[in-house]
């Protein structure tokens, strides 16, 4: 891409297994030294912990401070709609996950360990200052769209401390938001409502766990795995860029897998970078290529991984 400078760092599998090493000791400081990073998809079955994935991936939106994982959710064609009669416009939104607390933190432990009194605790971490901000980028977010609207989803019915923190950080934000049409679903209704009637949703804002859920729907929505993209940010700093999707090892090295999720996720990279004008063209290549059937057999394609990429690159 033109005027930026690129480089590659190997962190991977391959990486760990021969060094031991996950992300060195200086690692986070390396990203750091970056405007952007694009992360390729983690995963291995060599390291069944997948502890390189967590290190770098869960590491770096921590260590960075990424509060923000943003995955739109935009149908670029009806064919690739799971459900029935749906139009483009009826699959445009955008999900906001909370990106580094929750139950992510890996707070907790296990007490008498592989006995059948094991006790497993995984501490739900929700803090006002955590919330509040994703809330309120979701907010901002929301009043740059056409339609305004935000819906805040949790699980106050049930997690009555964590979830009632995000219900008076909502009540608190929407004050200042008037021209925002806000509301509110437990996250298991929006499930439903997301396959049901997605065309209702415009912006959605929820904590960790339920981001990670939903955003899988979120891509079979979109086509699949292969098609959703993401950005993992904190605005105005080095921020990361990932496809949705894992890593799918039986295809490594086949020339099948689908690169529209990364691409999208460069896209957003340069958005991120103040690029806008470049991140549409990007996109308008992406969406005419799909458009045009020039895809991955995963999408309903024929081409491979290479020339799939190719048809989106003679369209820029
Ligand atoms: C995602 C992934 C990760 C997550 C995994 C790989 C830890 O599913 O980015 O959605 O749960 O956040
Ligand atoms: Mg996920």
């Amino acid at each position: 891409m033109g005027g930026l400078e690129l480089e590659t760092l190997p962190w991977s599998a391959d990486h760990y297994l021969r060094s031991g090493v996950t992300i060195p000791p200086d690692g986070y400081a390396t990203l750091r030294s970056f405007d952007a990073i694009l992360v390729g998809a983690l995963g291995d079955p060599r390291v069944p912990d997948n502890r390189h994935a967590r290190d770098i991936l869960l590491g770096t939106r921590f260590e960075l401070d990424l509060y923000v994982n943003r995955r739109p959710v935009r149908l670029l064609d009806e064919r690739l709609c799971p459900l029935k009669n749906r139009s483009r416009a009826d699959v445009d939104f955008i999900v906001f996950r909370e990106n580094t607390e929750g139950l992510y933190v890996g707070v907790g432990g296990r007490f008498k360990p592989g006995t059948d009194d094991e006790v497993a605790i995984q501490e739900e971490v929700n803090t006002y200052k955590g919330v509040n901000r994703i809330v309120r980028h979701a907010f901002e977010a929301a009043l740059g769209r056409p339609r305004r609207r935000l819906c805040m989803a949790d699980k106050s019915n049930a997690m009555t401390h964590g979830h009632a923190l995000w219900q008076r950080v909502f009540a608190e934000a929407r004050k200042d938001y008037p021209d925002v049409e806000a509301s509110h679903l437990y996250i298991d209704a929006l499930a439903m409502f997301m396959v049901q009637d997605p065309s209702q949703f415009d912006v959605i804002v929820t904590n960790n766990l339920f981001g990670d859920i939903i955003t899988d729907i979120g891509a079979a929505l979109q086509g699949g795995l292969g098609m959703a993209a993401s950005g993992n940010i904190h605005p105005g700093r080095t921020s990361m860029f990932e496809p949705v999707h894992g890593s799918a090892p039986p295809l490594a090295g086949k020339n099948v897998a689908n690169p529209v999720g990364a691409i999208l996720s460069a896209a957003l990279m340069l958005g991120h970078l103040g690029r806008v004008e470049d991140a549409r063209r990007v996109e308008a290549a992406v969406e005419q290529a799909v458009q045009a059937g020039e895809v991955t057999r995963d999408a309903g394609g024929s081409l491979g991984t290479r020339e799939a990429g190719e048809a989106i690159l003679k369209r820029l």
